[in-house]
Formats: structure tokens, sequence, C-alpha cells
């Protein structure tokens, strides 16, 4: 008892301090890695897009620093097989300053607008040769230049009937689907009540045999033995 006493008034200090120091060093990561991802550059939700042959495709890019921008540079970069096309760039000095745009492409235009922190641009007139990566590229020299991207999938279709017939396609598997899954439940669910009443039935017979054998084998002890025992004698 006095061991146990001794043993339990240290532990809880011990846990306490190291409580604290790994709560510390929690935040510290915590604020750390919080500050080091000061500028984040993303497409949204989405991480491909279809467009439709000919069409004009909206390409989003968002921008977000909680410490602030200075100077934010940007690109976007079209990789094609490797080799990465600057489509456009620019500067944006500071917040809410609209950025003076240098565009590489004849079809593309810069749509953003440093007051929404959007650096999205539009393409134009897309064709089967626009099908592949693009790259949106952000750098804010108050982050000591580091390095922020997102990348972003076009798929250029032929024509709408062709999503149509696939959409049609999907909603059919998915029912059809529901439908069999549903079947497969229900046989499943006979199945399985079917089994049960079974194993209750063998379970009333297992009872009753194993306690039949637990009387002959524990004949042993108690008045049994003796019952036995008497017969022999
Ligand atoms: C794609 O669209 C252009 C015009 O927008 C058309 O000239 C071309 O034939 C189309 N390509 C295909 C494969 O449908
Ligand atoms: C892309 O590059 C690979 C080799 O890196 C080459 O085999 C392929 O033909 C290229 N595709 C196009 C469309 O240029
Ligand atoms: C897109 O195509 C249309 C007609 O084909 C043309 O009038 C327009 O100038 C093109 N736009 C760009 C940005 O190339
Ligand atoms: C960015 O700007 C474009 C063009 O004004 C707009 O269509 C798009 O919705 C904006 N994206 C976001 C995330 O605000
Ligand atoms: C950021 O990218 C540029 C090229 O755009 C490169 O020269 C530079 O070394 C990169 N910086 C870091 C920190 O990766």
């Amino acid at each position: 008892m006095r061991r146990t006493g001794r043993e339990r008034a240290p532990l809880p200090r011990c846990l306490q301090t190291g409580d604290v120091i790994h709560a510390t060093l929690v935040i510290s990561l915590l604020l750390g890695v919080w500050c080091a991802q000061g500028l984040e550059v993303s497409t949204g939700k989405v991480s491909f897009v279809e467009a439709m042959n000919g069409s004009t495709v909206l390409l989003p890019c968002t921008y977000a620093s909680c410490i602030g921008i200075k100077n934010l540079y940007f690109n976007w970069h079209y990789n094609d097989n490797g080799t990465m096309n600057r489509l456009c760039e620019g500067m944006i000095p500071s917040e809410g300053i609209e950025p003076r745009v240098y565009v590489y492409h004849e079809r593309v235009d810069f749509v953003g607008s440093s007051k929404i922190n959007n650096i999205s641009i539009l393409l134009w007139n897309v064709t089967y040769e626009d099908e592949g990566e693009y790259v949106c590229f952000a750098r804010n020299p108050k982050e000591k230049n580091r390095n922020h991207s997102a990348i972003y999938r076009l798929y250029v279709v032929g024509e709408l009937k062709e999503v149509d017939t696939t959409l049609t396609t999907i909603i059919v598997s998915v029912v059809g689907g529901v439908i069999g899954l549903i079947i497969v439940v229900m046989v499943v669910k006979a199945l399985v009540l079917n089994f049960v009443l079974k194993d209750q039935d063998k379970n009333k017979e297992c009872l009753v045999s194993s306690s039949g054998n637990d009387n002959t084998e524990n004949g042993l002890s108690g008045a049994k033995g003796d019952d036995k025992a008497t017969p022999k004698a």
C-alpha cells in the first residue's frame, strides 16, 4: 500500500510538466507551420475541368496570405509535355492594388482582381491541343521567396451530347446498381434469417446434447456420481 502511494505521488507531477512541454511544442509547431504557409495558392475545389472544343473556359486560381502580401509575383504556365510555356505573369504591389499583367498567349485573358485575391485567367476558343496541365504559381517576397503553386488539368471534350450520354450511362448504372443492391440485401437477409433460425434450432439441440454429455462426463462430482456408483456397487 505504501509503495503504490509513493509511486503515485510523483507521477501526476511528471505528467503535468510533460503535458505543458507537449502543449508548448505543439503550439509552436502549429504557429511555425501556419506562418510557413503564409501564402496559399489554390484552384478551389476543382483539380480539373472539362471544356468543350471551341468554348471559352475559366481557369480559376486564388491566393491567401495570413501575413499580408507585398510585390506578390504570379504567373500561369502550361505544361506542354514537360516543357513549361508561360501564359502570363504579373506583380501585385500590395493588397487591393490591381496588378500589371503581361500576357504571352493570344487566347488568354487575365480576369483576376486583387480586391478578391483572384488571379484567374480565361482561355478562349479551346482546342484539343490545349488539353493538359495548367500551373498557377505565386511567390511572396515577404516570405523569403517561398514558391507556391496549384496545378490544374484541362480536358477537352467534343460535344455536349457525349457528356449527356455519359450522364445517362451513370444514372442508369447507379439506378441498376441500387436495385441490384436491394435485391442482394434482401437475398442475404432471407438467407441470414434462415440460418439464424436453423442455428437456433441447432443450438437448442446442442444445448440438450452438451448438457447430456456434461452430465455423463462430470458424473464424478455430486449426487449423480453417487447415483452411478450405487448401481455398480
Ligand atoms: C473543334 O472546334 C473547331 C472550331 O471551334 C472545329 O474547327 C474543329 O473541327 C473541332 N474539332 C473537332 C475534332 O471536332
Ligand atoms: C511527350 O514526351 C514523350 C517523351 O518524353 C514522347 O514520347 C511523346 O511523344 C511526347 N508527346 C507529345 C504529344 O509530344
Ligand atoms: C474565338 O473565335 C471566334 C470565332 O471563331 C473569333 O471571332 C474570336 O476572335 C476568337 N477569340 C480569340 C480570343 O481568339
Ligand atoms: C475570379 O474572377 C473570375 C472573373 O471575374 C470569376 O469568374 C471567378 O468566379 C472568381 N473566382 C473566385 C474564386 O472568386
Ligand atoms: C522558386 O522558383 C524559382 C523559379 O521560378 C527558382 O529559381 C527558385 O529557386 C525557387 N525557390 C525555392 C525556394 O524553391
